[in-house]
């Protein structure tokens, strides 16, 4: 179990960093990330490298007996690179540069970035890959954090190369985006724009391959960086800082790429809900690299600086947060960053060591997690939940492309139906449509708007090996080109359901005015369910309808259907349901798949997390609260147990 978090001391004078060895090893850290944002400082010119100060900083920390996760460096550019190479600053969809001065300024298509980016990788590892204090390799920082859509003109050039790998003729990229309409047929590559801003909507086939486009551009960058770092002879795990379910890149490409996924996760914490997406962010990296440890690359101890208002961690939080991302799967917690900064964009932000120093509340809870660390029990990697949830970036990139006819938050209505399953305690992995499913009694893909041949093959072949789908309104609407298929809607995937799909309605959206039906509702096993967002009007084919809408714009048609496929069943909900018309469906047709809680009679607020034979139980309330757990089934004659969880209270549980 790794222990630690972002070293920045280029800010910090060498006899600052005594003090620093001295605490980290007091807090029981055992990994720094180091020279993430310390290009100006070790390439002081174009040719020139100084690195007696990053010597001193590894053999530092090699001597404290702490290892060092040394970070490529190529995360912002130093101001002689783009005073000297302009051409390197990425630009908006206005075709206005991006200016250096805070960080990541870069276009990653850019030569000169990618030939002067590649030039100080190599160095830095001809320097440090056997360097006994680096334990691992962290490539660039956060790619495409704020930069996740680069509009310049290198990115147009590289646009245009990869369009031409994708499609090899430019007559079968007029087809798959449709150009006869608006006039927009090209007759050579090098005629595309990235979608900068348009008079009116973009073409969506475009939008959609930009997105794939940048997601692939970022992570050209890492591959070519990591076999940098592997070409040297450097034998440690190669990472870069995800960002959980990240909408600029698809991630499941990323991590076929990468030795260990690592993550950033900064949930709100004025939002009482910020622990569920917590879990989700944690999820989904157990799901990027299935049956691996993931690591906690980054949070915060305490409050960010990059909120309109930013809440500090209460007492216990930062704690009970962290344990949960060990209960999903991760094998190191560690926080940006050890020592706050005094000046600089992130001076307020919260750090290990805070400005009031080691008698802080902070530092105190810092060395309590630290030493709760080492005591874990030993854990393997994790099992499969017994659930599993699509997340599927060409489905974001699509569904929330131009002129749709309902605005959607992709990431969100994902994260809200994993929501509902953790509020029932009920595990889940976050899976790919492409993913072996096999393993999984239920199976929910929300807004599965574009369905690819392929993920239609394996979600058909689950159902038909005996497996559940539940899937919501806007299912297999659209092919990979973002094309309807021949026939209309639902044409991949009509068997498994056995409805057809004749009109989508729009409502009011929630939280809005104006005119028009804001809901749908439907009742299922005496629970009313409040639709919103849309309606799909189905007409049942060989599906049994299990409810009908009561009321909204299409009163009477079917609201719940469920179809007998092969030895398994199709669920197709006919809208989105609110938060608790979620958990009561995932409730009903949980049961239908045999699948039930890890422990039942919890509150909503006390979560409860599964890795390998050991629970986690943290109670997120901001109340104490009394449980009773089921006695351990393995251990004969042994009677249940009172547990008190204080606020923010965490144990672990021996339960195989
Ligand atoms: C991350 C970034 C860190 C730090 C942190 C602050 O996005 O990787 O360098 O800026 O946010 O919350």
């Amino acid at each position: 179990m790794q222990y630690g978090g972002d070293y920045n001391p280029e800010q910090w004078s060498e006899e600052t960093w005594v003090e620093d060895a001295r605490l980290m090893r007091e807090a029981g850290v055992t990994l720094v990330t180091v020279n993430v944002f310390s290009w100006s400082v070790i390439q002081p010119a174009e040719g020139v490298f100084e690195w007696e100060w990053l010597d001193r900083v590894l053999e530092n920390m090699h001597a404290n007996g702490i290892d060092v996760d040394l970070a490529t460096g190529t995360a912002s550019p130093p101001p002689w690179l783009t005073e000297q190479y302009p051409g390197v600053l990425p630009q908006d969809e206005n075709g206005v540069n991006l200016w250096p001065g805070s960080r990541q300024h870069y276009s990653p298509t850019s030569p000169d970035y990618r030939r002067l980016a590649a030039t100080l990788v190599s160095a830095l590892v001809e320097r440090y890959a056997r360097h006994p204090a680096v334990s691992m390799w962290h490539v660039n920082n956060e790619l495409g954090c704020h930069v996740a859509y680069d509009y310049s003109d290198n990115a147009r050039a590289a646009f245009a190369e990869w369009l031409e790998q994708k499609y090899t003729t430019i007559k079968a990229l007029n087809t798959a985006w449709n150009t006869a309409f608006w006039s927009q047929r090209y007759t050579s590559f090098a005629q595309i724009i990235p979608p900068r801003k348009t008079p009116s909507f973009p073409n969506p086939g475009l939008v959609l391959d930009f997105k794939r486009f940048s997601s692939d551009a970022l992570l050209d960058l890492f591959v070519m960086e990591r076999d940098i770092v592997r070409a040297s002879g450097a034998t440690q795990p190669i990472t870069t800082n995800l960002m959980g379910a990240f909408p600029g890149a698809d991630y499941w490409s990323w991590a076929e790429e990468m030795d260990v996924v690592s993550n950033d996760a900064y949930p709100d914490p004025n939002d009482p809900e910020a622990f569920r997406s917590m879990a989700f962010s944690s999820d989904v990296m157990r799901g990027l690299k299935p049956d691996r440890p993931w690591l906690l690359m980054e949070q915060a101890t305490n409050a960010v600086q990059w909120r309109p208002t930013n809440a500090r961690k209460q007492p216990g939080v930062m704690s009970a947060w962290s344990m949960q991302s060990v209960s999903r799967g991760a094998d190191g917690i560690l926080f940006f960053q050890w020592r706050q900064s005094r000046a600089g964009a992130e001076k307020f932000h919260s750090a290990m060591l805070p400005h009031s120093g080691e008698k802080s509340r902070v530092f105190r809870e810092i060395s309590a997690l630290g030493a709760d660390l080492k005591v874990l029990p030993q854990m393997g990697t994790g099992s499969r939940a017994r659930v599993g949830i699509v997340f599927d970036w060409d489905c974001l990139w699509a569904v929330e492309g131009p002129a749709m006819p309902v605005t959607l938050d992709y990431h969100a209505i994902v994260q809200r139906w994993h929501a509902a399953l953790h509020r029932q305690h009920i595990g889940v992995d976050i899976v790919s449509a492409r993913s072996d499913l096999s393993s999984y009694a239920l199976v929910i893909a929300p807004l599965l708007y574009l369905v690819t041949d392929e993920s239609a093959a394996n979600l058909s072949n689950y159902v038909e090996n005996g497996g559940h789908l539940l899937v919501s309104a806007f299912t297999d609407v659209v092919d990979e080109t973002n094309t309807f298929r021949a026939g209309g809607y639902l044409q991949a995937l009509g068997a498994v359901f056995g409805v057809a799909v004749e009109e989508y309605d729009a409502l009011v959206l929630p939280g809005t005015g104006g005119p028009g039906y804001r809901e749908a509702s439907f009742t299922v096993d005496g629970t009313s369910i409040r639709g919103e967002y849309m309606v799909d009007e189905l007409h049942p084919e060989t599906a049994e309808v299990v409810a009908v809408f009561s009321d909204g714009p299409i009163k009477g048609s079917p609201a719940l259907t469920a179809n007998g496929f092969g030895s398994g069943v199709g669920y197709y909900i006919a809208t989105i349901p609110d938060d608790a018309g979620m958990t009561s469906i995932l409730a009903w047709a949980a049961e239908r798949a045999g699948v039930g809680p890890e422990l039942t009679g919890l509150p909503e607020v006390v979560e409860v997390s599964r890795r390998d034979e050991h629970l986690l139980l943290i109670n997120h309330g901001s109340e104490a609260v009394s449980l009773i757990i089921p006695a351990d089934a393995s251990e004969a004659g042994k009677k249940e147990e009172r547990l008190e969880l204080s606020f923010q209270g965490w144990t672990w549980l021996h339960r195989p």
